[in-house]
């Protein structure tokens, strides 16, 4: 080989090394690691009290708005509150999924306390339920109590994740993991399962065309929009809402080409792709599971909220990815098409349906951002 092409070779492939080192490195430095942090917290403050609400901050809740407010009082009471500026008023209207994920809280609460041999006497709205939407009453009045019987589902608090990835559409979900998934609710909270390949492919468009309602419409969009987190300095920033976190984000960010205002510019590339990744996520669905309730009280909702955290830590035990598709059930007036559609199909004879879910096989995804147990004490 002549020795002009053997050095160009060597330049060349030592450049390639370089860049690769150097795309490397700078994806290893964009991990959000203090946004994560207290995923390794949990379970490690020196009280009881502190211990379970650390655990109970990892719960499922809409946009991850962690809307969750505590008042400690004294060593073993506690009063949940919600702080109202972390609602969703654009696209929750009726705080119904606001208060689901305080539902959720709740239950993982419970969970860590018996994990510690303590009861958890949870009352609900103890100066009355709200009505329309969610007040400064408190949502819960929380008291330990020795007792409480470990929950086997706790063991997979820290692995349960919503997992936004197209799944593999090669694979169908184990009957066995559906049963157990599609019945691991509460008391006062049906529940089922959905596999069916026809039945899937029309909840699948469903899915999907409530997806483009949502961010077509221009009110719930920008709701969406203002909470995306994009790259490592905005999620460490703000620990909560869509995080976007990783390499690719964050180099879309630095360029101009993925930014807030770009992802609320229907002309932008940005805009089109973030259509096209929901549209994946509708149209990988491999089975659904849903919750529904006869009647749609406050009560109710921290019940669904409760049975979701149960379905999401059962498929995490069974490796299952699974993720809300939430869009049909929510009660803006352009949604009134499919929440009606939605209805028909898995509550034919009355009830609401409160969570709808996707889910099916597919790798893993980062941890969530959270709001540290300190932030969220009041
Ligand atoms: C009531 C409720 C509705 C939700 N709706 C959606 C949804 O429509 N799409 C979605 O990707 N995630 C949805 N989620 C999941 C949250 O976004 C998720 O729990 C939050 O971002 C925290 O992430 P983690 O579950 O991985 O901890 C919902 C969760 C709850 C409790």
């Amino acid at each position: 080989m002549p020795g002009s092409r053997r050095n160009f070779l060597r330049v060349a492939g030592s450049t390639a090394v370089i860049l690769a080192v150097g795309a490397t490195g700078f994806a290893l430095t964009r991990n959000p690691n203090t946004a994560r942090r207290p995923w390794t917290e949990a379970g490690t403050y020196p009280d009881p009290m502190r211990r379970a609400l650390s655990w109970a901050l990892l719960a499922p809740n809409p946009h991850n708005r962690q809307p969750w407010l505590v008042e400690i009082e004294g060593e073993d009471e506690a009063l949940l509150l919600c702080q109202l500026d972390r609602r969703l008023p654009e696209t929750d209207p009726s705080d119904r999924q606001i208060t689901i994920g305080l539902g959720a809280f709740l239950e993982l609460f419970r969970m860590a306390a018996a994990e510690e041999g303590f009861l958890a006497r949870i009352d609900p709205f103890p100066d009355g339920e709200a009505g329309d939407r969610l007040d400064t009453r408190p949502i819960a009045r929380i008291r330990l109590e020795p007792g409480g019987t470990p929950d086997p589902l706790f063991v997979h608090a820290r692995d349960r994740h919503t997992n936004r990835t197209a799944y593999d559409t090669g694979r169908r979900v184990a009957e066995s993991s559906l049963r157990a998934i599609g019945s691991a609710t509460v008391s006062g909270v049906d529940s089922g399962f959905i596999n069916d390949v026809d039945t899937v492919a029309s909840l699948r468009d469903l899915c999907w065309q409530a997806s483009e309602i949502e961010q077509r419409t221009p009110h719930t969009w920008q709701e969406t929009v203002d909470l995306m987190r994009i790259g490592k300095a905005a999620i460490n920033r703000n620990p909560d809402g869509i995080a976007l976190p990783g390499a690719i984000p964050d180099l879309l960010r630095m360029t101009g080409v993925m930014t807030q205002e770009t992802m609320s510019d229907p002309g932008s590339l940005a805009y089109q792709q973030s259509l096209d990744l929901v549209e994946s996520w509708a149209r990988t669905a491999m089975a659904f599971v849903w919750l529904r309730t006869d009647t749609n009280t406050r009560i109710d909702q921290i019940n669904a909220g409760a049975a979701y955290l149960r379905a999401a830590l059962t498929a995490a035990g069974e490796d299952v990815a699974i993720q809300p598709m939430s869009q049909a059930l929510q009660e803006f007036p352009e949604m009134a098409g499919p929440y009606t559609e939605i209805h028909r199909r898995l509550a034919p004879e009355g009830g609401t349906v409160q969570m709808f879910a996707r889910l099916g096989y597919s790798r893993g995804v980062p941890l969530a951002p959270r709001w540290g147990l300190e932030t969220r004490l009041r």
